[in-house]
């Protein structure tokens, strides 16, 4: 047996572990964590694992118009987000349930975009004969039998939102402000009380997802028209069916994977669709849109007709609404009904207080500390998207875009694992900044459209890459601390990846062919395309992941 470098840490002496948040990442670490007999307790906000899978038909509270930065953390009110109300005579347990733990967006149709085989933790098979592509539901229990067959489900702590996560100056250890509600009573007659209690704990993992805070840009005119016409405005992570659709004109901005699916989804239902796209480099083309639907230009401003008599400016249900929607080609439309707001999400941690989470700091003046800045896509100072670099006692999982997130979230998983478990080094603080310095440097962080600075994160083109990068890491520490190889993704996971990844390979128009050609494994896949020429009205699927079966390409 060796012994490690000077140029390494050992984590030594860890014993326990926050895991914030039940979804896929905080269930998975949850499970190695154990595995690796640390002491875990799981701090959910929600009643229930599955995070994004979880569909409630309740739907969040309207985010603010616009609501283009990252929330100011709340430092130690967080009675402020209830506008003060938070006594039972003052406010109803709904009231109080929808900010504590607000729904996500999972909608009734919500199927996995990526197939089941490669999205899977190591430590659950998916039952015998479950197609690659799923309901919302599937993913949801698999989430939550993950965590029962690991144990992980004994170790959550529910209706317990995380409040904050900080140091004491010379404490070695963090600590952890939370807030948990309990509902008194049933029905309507139901009060509620919330018990705060404070922990301490050795090592932190942040696995809270990135899909909780919408964005809404400020484009001129949106919040007159929302101020104006609430109902005809939502972002999508309030879309639920599309039913409110019904014989509508739908203007959809953004052309990601959510504005895509609600498209698709409101084929049949919804008159016409228009789905506006700035040409953004992680938009998805034209050509997977269903025929009632029209890809046009960006977006320049939404403007009020003139009113016949000032201050009468109405709208019965059955009309359009009284805007004119002005594009970057110079087209004006007059017909439109709805307007939904695909333009995505802000990566918020505001638990982290206001020194990691500064929301007034610009992207391109973030120091080494911290964490989120005003642009809310890159999750700064991180050393391979996992360790914090000033303090990797601090983890996070789930941050890469553009992979088979299951697998790769529970690949990170163990990594953490093996880490907190001192079974594996993490470089010197100096070591792991200057390989994040020159990553930062050459992969040069922008904060132009979200896409910009989303593209930090990335793994397309580079999943197996990364896994292997790590694993090597991990795996040569395993050697010379004298432990047990980590095994990390099967060799099946990697066959029917490379299978998936040729076949996107042949399908995929984006990205484009001088970076493809970059890429040997063919690319990451959370947002899939196809050919326009194999794209098919009479084979065409309802879902983009049904998509590419029916497409029989796949
Ligand atoms: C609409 C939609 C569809 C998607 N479809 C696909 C797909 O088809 N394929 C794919 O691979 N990926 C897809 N994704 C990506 C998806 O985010 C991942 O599949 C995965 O669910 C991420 O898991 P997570 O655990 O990291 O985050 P989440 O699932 O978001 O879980 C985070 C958990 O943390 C909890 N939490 C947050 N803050 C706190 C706090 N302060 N205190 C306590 N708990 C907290 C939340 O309640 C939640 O349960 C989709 C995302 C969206 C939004
Ligand atoms: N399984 C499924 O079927 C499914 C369904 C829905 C969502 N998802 C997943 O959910 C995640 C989020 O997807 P999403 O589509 O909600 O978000 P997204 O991928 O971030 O896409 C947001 C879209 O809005 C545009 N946009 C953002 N800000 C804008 C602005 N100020 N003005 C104009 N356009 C703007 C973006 O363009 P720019 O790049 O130019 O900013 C982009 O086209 C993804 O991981 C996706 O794969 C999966």
């Amino acid at each position: 047996m060796g012994s490690v470098t000077q140029e390494a840490q050992l984590l030594r002496d860890v014993k326990s572990v926050a895991v914030i948040g039940a979804g896929i990442s905080g269930v998975a670490s949850a499970a190695h964590l154990l595995r690796y007999g640390l002491d875990v307790t799981v701090l959910e906000q929600s009643s229930i694992a599955g995070g994004v899978w979880h569909y409630d038909p309740r739907t969040a509270n309207e985010p603010t118009y616009p609501n283009e930065h990252p929330p100011i953390p709340y430092e130690s009110d967080p009675s402020k987000a209830l506008g003060g109300k938070s006594t039972p005579e003052e406010t109803s347990f709904e009231e109080v349930s929808l900010v504590h733990a607000p729904p996500g967006p999972c909608y009734v149709g919500l199927r996995n975009n990526v197939p089941t085989s490669l999205m899977r933790s190591t430590l659950l098979d998916w039952p015998e004969g479950t197609e690659d592509f799923v309901s919302q539901n599937h993913l949801e229990k698999y989430v939550q039998r993950l965590a029962e067959h690991t144990g992980a489900q004994d170790k959550t702590l529910y209706d317990t939102s995380v409040e904050s996560v900080y140091k004491v100056p010379g404490s070695p250890q963090w600590t952890v402000d939370a807030r948990t509600l309990i509902r008194i009573g049933l029905g309507d007659e139901s009060e509620f009380k919330f018990v705060d209690r404070t922990w301490q704990f050795d090592t932190v993992v942040v696995a809270s997802g990135h899909y909780h805070e919408p964005r809404v840009p400020n484009i001129p005119g949106l919040l007159d028209l929302k101020q104006r016409f609430p109902d005809r405005v939502m972002h999508s992570k309030r879309y639920r069916t599309p039913e409110i659709f019904r014989d509508k004109t739908v203007f959809i901005l953004g052309a990601g994977v959510s504005s895509l699916d609600i498209a698709r989804e409101s084929e049949g239902t919804a008159r016409h669709i228009y789905q506006s796209s700035r040409g953004g480099k992680f938009d998805l083309p034209p050509s997977l849109l269903p025929s009632s639907a029209q890809r046009v230009a960006g977006i320049q401003a939404f403007v009020a007709l003139e009113e016949e008599t000032p201050g009468t400016l109405s709208s019965p249900e059955e009309s359009p609404i009284p805007f004119e929607v002005v594009l970057d080609d110079g087209t004006r439309l007059r017909d439109v009904d709805r307007v939904v707001l695909g333009t995505g999400y802000i990566s918020s941690y505001p638990f982290l207080g206001p020194r990691l989470q500064a929301p007034g700091v610009p992207l391109a003046e973030a120091d080494g500390r911290v964490v989120i800045t005003a642009d809310g896509a890159v999750t700064h100072n991180l050393h391979k998207d996992v360790f914090y670099l000033a303090d990797p006692t601090l983890a996070f999982v789930g941050v890469p875009y553009h992979v088979s997130t299951f697998s790769l979230f529970d690949f990170q998983a163990e990594v953490v694992a093996r880490v907190f478990a001192g079974r594996a080094t993490l470089p010197t603080e100096a070591a792991m900044r200057r390989e994040y310095d020159q990553r930062r440097g050459g992969e040069n962080i922008r904060g132009e459209g979200s896409s910009g600075s989303k593209e930090f994160h990335s793994l397309w083109g580079r999943e197996t890459e990364y896994i292997d990068e790590l694993l090597g890491w991990v795996n040569r520490d395993a050697a010379l601390l004298g432990c047990e190889a980590m095994k990390g993704v099967d060799d099946r996971w990697r066959g029917k990846r490379a299978e998936f990844a040729k076949k996107m390979k042949e399908i995929r128009r984006w990205p484009p062919v001088a970076a493809e050609e970059d890429h040997a494994d063919g690319g990451g896949y959370e947002s899939l395309t196809v050919k326009p020429a194999e794209f098919t009205r009479t084979s065409v699927g309802k879902r983009i992941g049904a998509s590419f079966y029916d497409f029989g390409i796949v």
